[in-house]
């Protein structure tokens, strides 16, 4: 689905969302583990309708829907949670599902004019490797397709943020006993190790002293009996550009058989 029927959808998605309704649809364990891993196979999704078969969330690309699926099951029991979002852009799912379950919802965003102020309870300037709040403010801080874009740059003046300086950040604002959620898709586009999925090398992100229960979620990662997916051209034409740590021979590789996919990082800041 393009253009302005999709739109309207999203939005109609965004608008109508209900907790009491998601949580309804994502309350069995709704993944398979696999060591670190939760794998979310399309075939065995709450979201997949069986009968058409299809992706019952309409709008957006197939790693998108995965984002919606994965807001649901993972934001909707927010009530009392002082929440950020970094990245907000302008989908507003996350957070009407996070206000309507009681939650409050704060964001930051590098595209935001620098003078529009960032305070509890609203959205305004932020970077995440510079976020404009004291030490242990939130109870959990996430981020939805943004994650992939911090290691990039965004303009001539200004270096791509170091990983290692933005996870620091959010570490600093995030309570003891706090929570992170940073979904990203793979063999998709941003950062280098996004485009070519390595798990690995940003699970190292997550330092086992000072953070637990650290999860990656798998969405659409298994996508059968649905269709393989792969960016659009003008995404794979800066591929090259983009990675450059990585053999070109693992590239075209992913260009060959690959298929993108959704990953959700999921970690509990550690006490003390
Ligand atoms: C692809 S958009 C996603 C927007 C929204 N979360 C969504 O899913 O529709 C990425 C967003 O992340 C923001 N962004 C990129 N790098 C950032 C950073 N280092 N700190 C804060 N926001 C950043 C961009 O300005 C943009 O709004």
């Amino acid at each position: 689905m393009r253009g302005a029927k999709n739109s309207i959808y999203k939005r109609w998605h965004s608008l109508t969302i209900s907790p009491a309704k998601v949580r309804r649809i994502w309350k069995h364990p709704y993944w398979v583990e696999a060591g670190i891993f939760h794998d979310i196979s399309c075939g065995t999704c709450p979201r997949f309708d069986a009968e058409k078969p299809a992706c019952s969330i309409v709008f957006g690309s197939p790693t998108r829907k995965c984002a919606a699926a994965a807001i649901e099951a993972n934001l909707n029991d927010v009530a009392e949670k002082s929440t950020l979002e970094i990245g907000f852009g302008t989908w507003a799912l996350a957070r009407n599902l996070i206000r309507r379950a009681g939650g409050t919802w704060t964001g930051v965003d590098l595209g935001q004019p620098k003078e529009s102020e960032s305070r509890i309870g609203k959205g305004g300037y932020g970077h995440a490797a510079d976020i404009p709040f004291p030490d242990s403010t939130f109870d959990l801080i996430f981020g939805i397709q943004t994650f992939e874009h911090w290691g990039q740059r965004v303009n001539p003046y200004m270096p791509p943020s170091r990983y290692e300086d933005c996870m620091q950040e959010i570490l600093r604002v995030l309570k003891p006993g706090g929570s992170i959620f940073l979904d990203a898709p793979m063999h998709f586009h941003g950062n280098e190790m996004f485009i070519m999925g390595d798990v690995d090398k940003l699970r190292e992100l997550f330092d086992d002293s000072k953070w637990e229960d650290v999860v990656v979620e798998r969405w659409r990662h298994k996508y059968e009996p649905l269709e393989r997916f792969l960016p659009p051209q003008h995404e794979l034409d800066v591929w090259p550009e983009e990675v450059t740590s990585y053999p070109k021979e693992q590239i075209e590789e992913i260009q060959k058989n690959g298929s993108a996919w959704l990953a959700t990082f999921k970690a509990r800041k550690r006490n003390g």
